[in-house]
């Protein structure tokens, strides 16, 4: 065992910074490269990968306090006695960094260093083949990671500072811009091309003018309050106002008949109380989503950026909405196809709480294929829930009620559950929409068909 002390590493800038976010607590088992706390100036903001593997002995920051680089962060215990050390001065953030961990957003071009780094981490993938955004607003700490749809935390854009800027004053998404640069590198010249672009279609796709929208002072008509929205909120605001208008949603609505199902389910919650764990009605959902993925793989996919290749993806990572104090949040619940219902009950159970204490570390909201928004506790029969984009659908219940139908003979009561399913139809077809809801609707009123 080594003790080792984490310090803030060269963030391009002898500034004091502000620590803004604190990923760890004292106890904590860190891995080398997981994200322990974020760093903010007003020209960029740093994720700090630990450079360790190890368990973390003593924070040695708040939140709210200013550091230099060099300045101490955290002690840290580490197994390995010879394991590799910061240098005194060193914490160079791109020899911490290995992989691609730390993500950084800067903004003024003076800013040449973090440039740099970003330009080394990205440079042997071809930026435009990677989906994932970079826009330079959204602060990649875990809070707001964790209403990120997917691996935006673990990537990065390929372009400098000044082009970040500008892309933003245009609300250009660097992550759609094509780089014509030296290794793709994206330039001024193919952010304007880009909008360019964006006007011309905009304007042949339609001719009724859009009204822009106006700033308006509603103080005019009465009282009011200005309230600033959480960093959760702004960045799944973003992301949802970026499916809406990139994908063309269909939702498909059904109804599965779940009276035996939740005869089962109670049955089995009395039997597994002593176990203290509790199968949820999420848990059969996710279940049978796996499932249902592993039968109609085209809804487990992503459309590639140039729209020219679908995705199809082998692993089944179920995104849950999560519906938290600061706003929607959506851990990933992984490989679902390979648990057992109790198996997936105890970790939606331990993503859901962890979620609302804003305890998710980016990793586990990354990487989902599919997502399902329970809203059925809540209530309501149906509603149309945004895909998650890169995903191509997401499942929204709603509340099960009991309700009259027609057995041939009488009508009987039966507990049916609404189901709407949104589904990027450039991806999907309105047939293969209702198969797979039919096919859902199949297994979960019948759940022996879920072992076939
Ligand atoms: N119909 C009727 N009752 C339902 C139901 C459904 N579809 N789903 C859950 N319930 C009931 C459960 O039976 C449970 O009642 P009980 O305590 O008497 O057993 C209660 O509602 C709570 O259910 P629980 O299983 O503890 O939670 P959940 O599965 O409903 O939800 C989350 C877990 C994480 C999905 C939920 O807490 C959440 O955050 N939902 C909101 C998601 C969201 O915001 N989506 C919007 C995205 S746009």
């Amino acid at each position: 065992m080594a003790k080792e002390v984490v310090k803030v590493p060269d963030i391009g800038s002898t500034d004091p910074v502000d620590v803004i976010e604190i990923s760890v607590a004292r106890g904590d088992t860190v891995a080398r490269e997981d994200i322990i706390l974020i760093l903010e100036s007003d020209k960029a903001t740093v994720e700090v990968p630990s450079p360790l593997a190890g368990s973390v002995q003593q924070l040695l920051v708040a939140v709210g306090d200013r550091v230099r680089e060099g300045d101490p962060l955290l002690e840290l215990e580490t197994g390995e006695t010879g394991a590799r050390k910061q240098d005194s001065d060193s914490a160079n953030i791109d020899d911490v960094r290995g992989g691609d961990v730390a993500k950084l957003s800067s903004e003024e071009p003076d800013h040449a260093k973090t440039d740099e780094v970003i330009a080394r981490k990205t440079a042997p993938a071809a930026p435009n083949n990677n989906p994932t955004g970079d826009d330079p607003q959204k602060a990649v700490s875990p809070a707001a990671a964790a209403a990120m749809p997917d691996q935006q935390a673990a990537t990065a854009v390929y372009a400098g500072p000044a082009v970040r800027k500008l892309a933003r004053s245009l609300g250009v998404d660097l992550a759609a811009v094509k780089g014509t640069g030296l290794r793709g590198r994206i330039q001024h010249e193919d952010v304007h091309e880009w909008a360019r672009q964006r006007l011309q279609t905009a304007g042949t796709a339609t001719s009724f003018p859009a009204a822009s929208l106006p700033q308006i002072d509603f103080s005019k008509y009465g009282e009011i309050e200005s309230v600033e929205l959480s960093r959760i909120r702004k960045v799944s605001a973003a992301n949802l106002h970026r499916s809406w208008i990139t994908i063309p949603h269909v939702t498909q609505h059904d109804e599965a008949d779940i009276t035996d199902l939740e005869l089962f389910r109670k049955a089995e919650n009395r039997r597994l109380e002593a176990r203290d764990i509790k199968l949820t009605m999420l848990a059969f959902l996710v279940k049978v989503c796996a499932v249902a993925l592993r039968d109609f793989p085209d809804f487990n996919s992503s459309l590639d950026v140039d729209g020219e290749r679908l995705i199809l993806k082998k692993y089944i990572h179920i995104g849950i909405a999560v519906d938290t104090p600061g706003g929607l949040v959506v851990p990933v619940l992984q490989n679902a196809d390979r648990k057992s219902l109790t198996e997936i009950a105890a970790e939606a159970a331990d993503l859901a709480e962890r979620a609302r204490e804003r305890k998710l570390k980016p990793a586990e909201m990354q990487g989902g294929t599919f997502s399902i928004s329970s809203l059925g506790g809540i209530g309501g029969t149906a509603f149309t829930p945004v895909v998650n984009w890169p995903e191509v659908a997401i499942l929204g219940v709603s509340r099960a009620r009991t309700m009259p139908h027609w057995d041939g003979n009488n009508f009987v009561p039966r507990l049916m559950l609404p189901l709407s399913l949104s589904y990027d139809h450039r991806v999907i077809d309105g047939a293969a929409a209702a198969r797979f809801a039919s096919h859902l609707v199949t297994l979960l009123g019948d759940l022996r068909r879920v072992l076939v």
